[in-house]
């Protein structure tokens, strides 16, 4: 069975305990009515829970393909997230537990946290950053992370997170992209037991980038230096964090900051080699952040919410930083990998820090199954009562593993389907009021709108097609950086009648019950362990090696990650195919992109299969890279290249 038969011969179904609704934020469909029938007034009565130095004067301006949300508003995020709460008596409330890798702890009350900002934000104005410059912030997953974050959005700085897995060349590219003045970084961090030399790959990046003035630099370790990563400081660019902070105020007011104004950039993959600056802004994104956190994932004062993404990704930004703390709520923050020192390391982190809701990917579920269920089993998960996926579509076995082993059969799942692009969550249920299917992210949240719809922009009621938003949302992206034309292109041209509707590059299916089923990317971006990674990435740097004429990356189906990256190689004459070649190849993609972009597969061919136009039939490479028969091969320019590919690959396979 393919894995479109397997969702749809899915018939089980899971109604919200009854239990669950009777004291759930969100109990019956009210929200959904209500924002049926005005979505603009829905959004502006979420936004009234946020704290605003200036009330707005427009909820929507809507000029397709752009939206603008209430303009004439003014706030500040941190505000938002920090002194709020403690004006609201949680000052002593944890806010950030964090666990490093090797085992080292740190909690961070709402008070302790809004002075670190605050101090943080004196040290970014002391380096010059002003209103609307640009950081980068290219940290381990430590509290300084989303002190940065705050500290930026305090006054008005806007932040560009790059993954601490990224390389120098990705850090430097997103740097100069858009003109970063400073970058915050750290000696080092860790994961499974390595230690990431980030600030020697800061090092390399700035080499190139002319914008960057000031670099801060974490010491990872209070204690001294981290394991052997030696670090060089350059006098005049370099100072360390502590020592910066040990000599700034920590009174630092909030800047009145216009609802429109870009709160941060943060880059993704597309289909071009070139990642896109997605740009979200102040008031409509934290309006989406913070009531998807409250409803999504029931939030109650006394809970313990652990999102195990990194700060690098969006899901980090929006229910890891952003979300939880505009709630005043708990949150668990892990810096390392999931089976370090043990493969129960995450059921260890539940079970001591009470955690109450968690929220990871299905790669991760996939692993901690085929790992066994004797790691979850050594610990007490009683405490968990709400469990969330993201990322990608989760099969319904891993659903039932969650829900069985994880959730001990009384927890509702959360199956969250979003984009960079969204900023928040758009398709998922609410706890208390949605009956699950596994492996269905079930329904528009309220205030969204979402259809199925074919290539003509028509709608199908029941079926499959492509996946569109069809009103603007608050945390909806603005635009690319820099590029307004490419965000028009990319996300406002698939139906050209229609301008208005957004096109997310995702195909879905929709049942009888008009339940939503994401099946994944029709675009040439695939999704590797939860990560977006471009095919032409891919290809742009493999044609960078020397010994390289041209390359073609597809994805093809992995059991753990999803989808794993293959690519077929053309070498230039005089080189020839070695399996150290080969190792050679995939090493030079982790060094230039990062390790995640590393191909699993890697195939060199005398020629690619092309269309007489010249154009790389990828689906025939897809076909090949996943064993299946061959499709259509008559407009082949020559039919007999792929022939002989499929030989070989199932040559190498064996
Ligand atoms: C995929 C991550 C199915 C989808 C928040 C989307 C999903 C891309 C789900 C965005 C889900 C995310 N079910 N597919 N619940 N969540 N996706 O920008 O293809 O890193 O377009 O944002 O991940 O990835 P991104």
């Amino acid at each position: 069975m393919t894995d479109i038969d397997v969702l749809l011969s899915e018939s089980r179904r899971f109604p919200p305990p009854a239990d669950f609704t009777a004291d759930a934020q969100v109990r019956d469909r009210t929200l959904h009515a209500a924002a049926a029938a005005d979505d603009v007034a829905y959004w502006a009565d979420q936004a009234s829970t946020l704290l605003w130095q200036r009330p707005w004067d427009t909820a929507l301006e809507w000029t397709p393909p752009h939206a603008r949300w209430f303009t004439g508003g003014q706030l500040n995020v941190s505000e938002n997230c920090l002194d709020r709460h403690l004006a609201a008596g949680r000052g002593n409330k944890a806010a950030i537990v964090w666990e490093g890798e090797p085992g080292d702890r740190r909690t961070l009350t709402y008070w302790e946290l809004a002075r670190e900002v605050r101090t943080f934000a004196n040290v970014l104005l002391g380096l010059g950053v002003r209103k609307g410059d640009r950081v980068g912030i290219y940290l381990p997953l430590i509290p300084e992370a989303a002190i940065a974050m705050l500290a930026c959005a305090r006054i008005g700085a806007i932040h560009s997170v790059v993954f601490g897995g990224f390389s120098p060349e990705s850090l430097r590219d997103r740097m100069n992209d858009a003109a970063a003045s400073v970058v915050i970084t750290a000696d080092g961090g860790y994961r499974r037991g390595q230690v990431v030399p980030l600030k020697r790959n800061t090092d390399k990046a700035l080499a190139e980038c002319p914008s960057v003035r000031h670099v801060v630099v974490v010491q990872r370790r209070s204690t001294g230096p981290i394991g052997d990563a030696h670090v060089e400081m350059v006098e005049g660019r370099d100072h360390w964090y502590h020592e910066l902070m040990r000599k700034a105020s920590d009174v630092c007011a909030p800047a009145a900051m216009d609802a429109e104004d870009v709160l941060f950039i943060l880059y993704t993959s597309g289909t071009t080699g070139k990642p896109k600056g997605i740009v979200h802004t102040t008031g409509g994104y934290l309006v989406g952040a913070a009531s998807s956190t409250r409803m999504v994932f029931d939030l109650r004062e006394d809970d313990v919410f652990w999102c195990t993404a990194d700060v690098g990704w969006i899901t980090g930004h929006t229910y890891l930083v952003y979300g939880p703390l505009a709630n005043g709520a708990t949150c668990v923050m892990y810096e390392g990998a999931p089976d370090w020192p043990e493969r129960d390391r995450f059921w260890d982190l539940c079970a001591r820090h009470g955690v109450t809701i968690l929220y990871t990917a299905p790669t991760a579920i996939r692993a901690f199954m085929k790992w066994g269920d004797e790691h979850p089993r050594r610990h007490d998960l009683s405490r968990l009562r709400l469990l969330g996926s993201v990322g990608e579509p989760i099969n319904p076995e891993a659903w039932m593993w969650y829900h069985e082993v994880i959730g001990g059969g009384r927890c509702p799942i959360v199956d969250t389907w979003w984009q960079t692009e969204t900023g928040s969550i758009v398709l998922s249920p609410l706890p208390g009021v949605t009956t699950t299917k596994p492996g269905s992210a079930t329904e528009p949240l309220p205030g969204y709108r979402a259809a199925l719809l074919d290539a003509a922009a028509g709608e199908i009621p029941v079926g499959g097609g492509l996946l569109a938003l069809t009103r603007p949302w608050p945390s909806m992206l603005r635009t690319i950086w820099g590029d307004d034309a490419r965000y028009v292109q990319t996300y406002f041209s698939k139906w050209p009648d229609r301008p208005d509707l957004y096109f997310p590059g995702d195909g879905a299916k929709r049942d009888e019950d008009g339940y939503f089923w994401v099946l994944g990317r029709v675009d040439d971006v695939l999704n590797v362990a939860g990560h977006r990674i471009g095919t032409m990435e891919v290809e742009s740097a493999l044609v960078e090696h020397p010994a390289v004429a041209e390359a073609a990356v597809v994805g093809k189906a992995h059991e753990v990650k999803g989808q794993a990256i293959c690519a077929f190689v053309t070498l230039r004459d005089g080189h020839t195919p070695t399996s150290a070649l080969r190792d050679d190849l995939r090493s030079f993609v982790a060094t230039k992109i990062g390790a995640l972009a590393r191909p699993d597969d890697l195939l060199f061919s005398a020629d690619l299969p092309k269309t007489r136009s010249g154009k790389i039939m990828r689906r025939l490479l897809r076909d090949i890279a996943e064993g299946r028969a061959l499709g259509d091969t008559t407009t082949l320019a020559d039919p007999s290249v792929v022939a002989a590919l499929k030989d070989q690959y199932a040559d190498q396979e064996g």
